[in-house]
Protein backbone atom coordinates (compact mmCIF):
# COMPACT_ATOMS: atom_id res chain seq x y z
CA UNK A 1 0.00 0.00 0.00
CA UNK A 2 2.86 2.25 0.91
CA UNK A 3 4.80 1.53 -1.87
CA UNK A 4 2.22 2.06 -4.51
CA UNK A 5 1.43 5.76 -2.52
CA UNK A 6 5.36 6.81 -3.11
CA UNK A 7 5.54 5.31 -6.89
CA UNK A 8 2.33 7.68 -7.62
CA UNK A 9 3.89 10.37 -5.75
CA UNK A 10 7.02 9.92 -7.86
CA UNK A 11 4.84 8.95 -11.35
CA UNK A 12 7.34 10.02 -14.42
CA UNK A 13 4.89 11.47 -17.16
CA UNK A 14 6.26 11.93 -21.22
CA UNK A 15 4.47 12.87 -24.17
CA UNK A 16 5.33 11.74 -27.46
CA UNK A 17 4.05 10.58 -31.18
CA UNK A 18 3.37 7.08 -31.35
CA UNK A 19 5.40 4.98 -33.85
CA UNK A 20 3.02 2.56 -36.41
CA UNK A 21 4.11 -0.40 -34.94
CA UNK A 22 3.18 1.06 -31.20
CA UNK A 23 -0.22 2.13 -32.38
CA UNK A 24 -2.49 -1.15 -32.44
CA UNK A 25 -1.10 -2.08 -28.93
CA UNK A 26 -0.74 0.86 -27.01
CA UNK A 27 -4.11 2.62 -28.23
CA UNK A 28 -6.26 -0.13 -27.78
CA UNK A 29 -4.94 -0.89 -23.98
CA UNK A 30 -5.63 2.71 -23.32
CA UNK A 31 -9.11 2.98 -24.67
CA UNK A 32 -9.99 -0.79 -23.67
CA UNK A 33 -9.04 0.98 -19.93
CA UNK A 34 -11.65 3.68 -20.18
CA UNK A 35 -15.08 3.45 -17.84
CA UNK A 36 -18.32 3.07 -19.56
CA UNK A 37 -19.35 6.66 -19.33
CA UNK A 38 -15.75 7.54 -21.07
CA UNK A 39 -16.05 4.82 -23.74
CA UNK A 40 -19.93 6.68 -24.21
CA UNK A 41 -18.71 10.06 -24.84
CA UNK A 42 -15.76 9.51 -26.67
CA UNK A 43 -17.19 6.73 -29.23
CA UNK A 44 -20.93 8.25 -29.23
CA UNK A 45 -22.45 5.34 -27.64
CA UNK A 46 -20.38 2.48 -29.07
CA UNK A 47 -18.82 0.61 -25.90
CA UNK A 48 -18.22 -3.19 -26.30
CA UNK A 49 -14.06 -4.31 -26.42
CA UNK A 50 -14.84 -5.76 -29.68
CA UNK A 51 -15.62 -2.41 -31.53
CA UNK A 52 -12.86 -0.89 -29.36
CA UNK A 53 -10.39 -3.23 -30.77
CA UNK A 54 -11.36 -2.70 -34.52
CA UNK A 55 -11.30 0.72 -33.96
CA UNK A 56 -7.31 0.79 -33.18
CA UNK A 57 -6.90 -1.47 -35.87
CA UNK A 58 -8.20 1.04 -38.30
CA UNK A 59 -5.97 4.01 -36.87
CA UNK A 60 -2.97 1.75 -36.87
CA UNK A 61 -3.93 1.00 -40.54
CA UNK A 62 -5.17 4.56 -42.11
CA UNK A 63 -2.41 6.95 -41.05
CA UNK A 64 -3.92 8.32 -38.10
CA UNK A 65 -1.56 10.36 -35.91
CA UNK A 66 -1.37 9.38 -32.28
CA UNK A 67 0.13 11.48 -29.28
CA UNK A 68 0.17 9.53 -26.52
CA UNK A 69 0.84 11.24 -22.69
CA UNK A 70 2.75 8.35 -20.64
CA UNK A 71 2.77 7.81 -16.88
CA UNK A 72 5.02 5.82 -15.85
CA UNK A 73 5.74 4.09 -19.15
CA UNK A 74 1.91 3.67 -19.33
CA UNK A 75 -0.69 5.33 -21.80
CA UNK A 76 -2.85 7.17 -19.98
CA UNK A 77 -3.98 9.72 -22.91
CA UNK A 78 -4.46 10.10 -26.39
CA UNK A 79 -4.79 12.87 -29.20
CA UNK A 80 -6.05 10.90 -32.53
CA UNK A 81 -5.65 13.16 -35.77
CA UNK A 82 -7.43 11.13 -38.53
CA UNK A 83 -6.41 12.39 -42.10
CA UNK A 84 -8.91 13.62 -44.49
CA UNK A 85 -11.05 11.21 -46.91
CA UNK A 86 -10.83 11.99 -50.71
CA UNK A 87 -13.82 13.75 -50.24
CA UNK A 88 -14.08 17.80 -51.89
CA UNK A 89 -14.86 19.53 -48.32
CA UNK A 90 -13.59 16.34 -46.22
CA UNK A 91 -11.56 17.62 -42.82
CA UNK A 92 -8.75 16.18 -40.55
CA UNK A 93 -11.12 14.74 -37.91
CA UNK A 94 -9.75 14.62 -34.03
CA UNK A 95 -10.27 13.41 -30.88
CA UNK A 96 -9.26 12.77 -27.16
CA UNK A 97 -8.98 10.30 -24.39
CA UNK A 98 -7.57 10.78 -20.69
CA UNK A 99 -8.10 8.00 -18.27
CA UNK A 100 -10.10 9.69 -15.39
CA UNK A 101 -7.08 8.86 -13.33
CA UNK A 102 -5.18 11.74 -14.99
CA UNK A 103 -8.02 14.03 -15.66
CA UNK A 104 -7.94 17.68 -15.00
CA UNK A 105 -4.56 18.22 -14.70
CA UNK A 106 -4.15 19.40 -17.97
CA UNK A 107 -3.07 16.46 -19.94
CA UNK A 108 -5.93 17.07 -22.75
CA UNK A 109 -4.27 20.87 -23.39
CA UNK A 110 -0.73 19.44 -23.59
CA UNK A 111 -1.92 16.82 -25.95
CA UNK A 112 -4.30 19.11 -27.79
CA UNK A 113 -0.80 21.80 -28.44
CA UNK A 114 1.20 19.19 -29.22
CA UNK A 115 -1.60 17.89 -32.06
CA UNK A 116 -1.96 21.41 -33.08
CA UNK A 117 1.85 21.53 -34.00
CA UNK A 118 1.52 18.41 -35.40
CA UNK A 119 -1.60 19.43 -37.82
CA UNK A 120 0.61 22.24 -38.89
CA UNK A 121 3.54 20.33 -39.80
CA UNK A 122 1.54 18.35 -42.21
CA UNK A 123 0.47 21.61 -43.80
CA UNK A 124 -3.07 21.30 -42.42
CA UNK A 125 -5.26 24.63 -42.56
CA UNK A 126 -7.98 23.38 -40.20
CA UNK A 127 -9.52 20.67 -37.99
CA UNK A 128 -12.87 18.89 -37.31
CA UNK A 129 -14.01 18.14 -33.85
CA UNK A 130 -17.37 16.23 -32.75
CA UNK A 131 -19.02 15.58 -29.62
CA UNK A 132 -21.61 14.79 -27.46
CA UNK A 133 -23.60 17.88 -27.18
CA UNK A 134 -23.34 17.41 -22.97
CA UNK A 135 -20.16 16.85 -22.76
CA UNK A 136 -19.10 19.52 -20.87
CA UNK A 137 -15.21 18.47 -20.38
CA UNK A 138 -14.38 17.93 -23.89
CA UNK A 139 -16.52 20.87 -25.03
CA UNK A 140 -14.70 23.28 -22.31
CA UNK A 141 -11.20 21.82 -23.91
CA UNK A 142 -12.05 22.55 -27.56
CA UNK A 143 -13.41 25.86 -26.62
CA UNK A 144 -9.72 26.68 -24.86
CA UNK A 145 -8.42 26.29 -28.34
CA UNK A 146 -10.74 28.25 -30.40
CA UNK A 147 -13.30 26.07 -32.00
CA UNK A 148 -16.62 26.90 -32.20
CA UNK A 149 -18.97 24.24 -31.68
CA UNK A 150 -22.87 24.11 -33.31
CA UNK A 151 -25.28 22.06 -32.13
CA UNK A 152 -26.48 19.43 -34.82
CA UNK A 153 -28.08 16.34 -34.69
CA UNK A 154 -27.84 15.76 -30.93
CA UNK A 155 -24.14 16.25 -31.33
CA UNK A 156 -21.76 19.24 -31.06
CA UNK A 157 -19.34 20.07 -33.71
CA UNK A 158 -17.03 22.55 -34.77
CA UNK A 159 -13.61 23.52 -36.68
CA UNK A 160 -10.28 24.57 -35.17
CA UNK A 161 -8.38 27.26 -37.33
CA UNK A 162 -4.83 26.89 -37.79
CA UNK A 163 -3.66 29.70 -39.60
CA UNK A 164 -4.05 31.99 -37.09
CA UNK A 165 -1.75 29.95 -34.43
CA UNK A 166 1.80 31.41 -34.85
CA UNK A 167 4.95 29.89 -34.02
CA UNK A 168 5.38 31.50 -31.33
CA UNK A 169 2.44 31.77 -30.08
CA UNK A 170 2.31 27.72 -29.51
CA UNK A 171 5.97 27.64 -28.28
CA UNK A 172 4.80 29.97 -25.72
CA UNK A 173 1.65 28.45 -25.12
CA UNK A 174 3.39 24.94 -24.64
CA UNK A 175 5.95 25.89 -22.30
CA UNK A 176 3.14 27.71 -20.78
CA UNK A 177 0.72 24.40 -20.48
CA UNK A 178 3.87 22.00 -19.85
CA UNK A 179 4.44 24.48 -16.90
CA UNK A 180 1.43 24.55 -15.79
CA UNK A 181 0.80 20.84 -16.28
CA UNK A 182 4.07 20.35 -14.07
CA UNK A 183 3.00 22.37 -11.50
CA UNK A 184 -0.33 20.42 -11.29
CA UNK A 185 1.28 17.39 -11.13
CA UNK A 186 3.63 19.00 -8.37
CA UNK A 187 0.69 19.83 -6.73
CA UNK A 188 -0.56 16.72 -6.73
CA UNK A 189 1.72 14.65 -5.47
CA UNK A 190 1.86 16.91 -2.70
CA UNK A 191 -1.12 16.18 -1.58
CA UNK A 192 0.04 12.51 -2.19
CA UNK A 193 2.89 13.36 -0.07
CA UNK A 194 1.08 15.17 3.08
CA UNK A 195 -1.20 11.92 2.93
CA UNK A 196 1.45 9.84 3.37
CA UNK A 197 3.13 11.93 5.65
CA UNK A 198 0.22 12.00 7.84
CA UNK A 199 -0.70 8.30 7.78
CA UNK A 200 2.65 7.77 9.08
CA UNK A 201 2.18 10.02 12.18
CA UNK A 202 5.10 12.52 10.62
CA UNK A 203 2.46 15.47 10.03
CA UNK A 204 -0.04 17.44 11.53
CA UNK A 205 -3.92 16.34 10.92
CA UNK A 206 -5.29 18.33 8.19
CA UNK A 207 -6.68 21.83 9.10
CA UNK A 208 -10.75 21.06 10.58
CA UNK A 209 -10.11 17.26 10.52
CA UNK A 210 -10.98 16.28 14.33
C1 LIG B 1 -12.38 15.66 -22.52
C2 LIG B 1 -11.11 15.16 -21.83
C3 LIG B 1 -10.15 14.67 -22.91
C4 LIG B 1 -10.44 16.33 -21.05
O1 LIG B 1 -9.18 15.89 -20.56
P1 LIG B 1 -8.43 16.59 -19.31
O2 LIG B 1 -7.06 16.07 -19.25
O3 LIG B 1 -9.27 16.45 -18.10
O4 LIG B 1 -8.42 18.14 -19.78
P2 LIG B 1 -7.66 19.37 -19.09
O5 LIG B 1 -7.28 19.02 -17.69
O6 LIG B 1 -6.58 19.82 -20.01
O7 LIG B 1 -8.81 20.45 -19.05
C5 LIG B 1 -9.08 21.28 -20.18
C6 LIG B 1 -10.09 22.36 -19.82
O8 LIG B 1 -11.38 21.77 -19.71
C7 LIG B 1 -11.93 22.04 -18.43
N1 LIG B 1 -12.64 20.85 -17.99
C8 LIG B 1 -12.12 19.61 -17.85
N2 LIG B 1 -13.08 18.76 -17.44
C9 LIG B 1 -14.21 19.49 -17.30
C10 LIG B 1 -15.54 19.18 -16.90
N3 LIG B 1 -15.89 17.91 -16.55
N4 LIG B 1 -16.46 20.17 -16.88
C11 LIG B 1 -16.12 21.45 -17.25
N5 LIG B 1 -14.87 21.80 -17.64
C12 LIG B 1 -13.94 20.83 -17.66
C13 LIG B 1 -10.74 22.31 -17.53
O9 LIG B 1 -11.10 23.13 -16.43
C14 LIG B 1 -9.76 22.99 -18.46
O10 LIG B 1 -10.04 24.38 -18.59
P3 LIG B 1 -8.99 25.46 -17.96
O11 LIG B 1 -7.62 25.09 -18.47
O12 LIG B 1 -9.52 26.76 -18.46
O13 LIG B 1 -9.09 25.27 -16.48
C15 LIG B 1 -11.43 14.03 -20.81
O14 LIG B 1 -12.42 14.50 -19.91
C16 LIG B 1 -11.91 12.72 -21.45
O15 LIG B 1 -11.10 11.92 -21.91
N6 LIG B 1 -13.24 12.45 -21.47
C17 LIG B 1 -13.75 11.16 -21.96
C18 LIG B 1 -13.58 10.99 -23.47
C19 LIG B 1 -14.20 12.11 -24.23
O16 LIG B 1 -15.25 12.64 -23.87
N7 LIG B 1 -13.57 12.50 -25.35
C20 LIG B 1 -14.08 13.54 -26.20
C21 LIG B 1 -14.65 13.00 -27.44
S1 LIG B 1 -13.74 13.65 -28.80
Amino acid sequence: MYLSLIAAALADSSVRTLSQQEELPLLRDHLLRLDRTSRRDRFHGFMDDSFIERYAEKCADDGTVIIAFFENGVVRGAAELHPPDQSRDSLPEIAFSVESSVRRRGVGSILFRKLITEARAKGYKSLRITTGAQNDAMRALAAKFGAKLVFRHGESTGTIDLTKYGEAELARSWTESTLSGMRTVVAFNRAYWRMLLRMAGAAPPERGAS
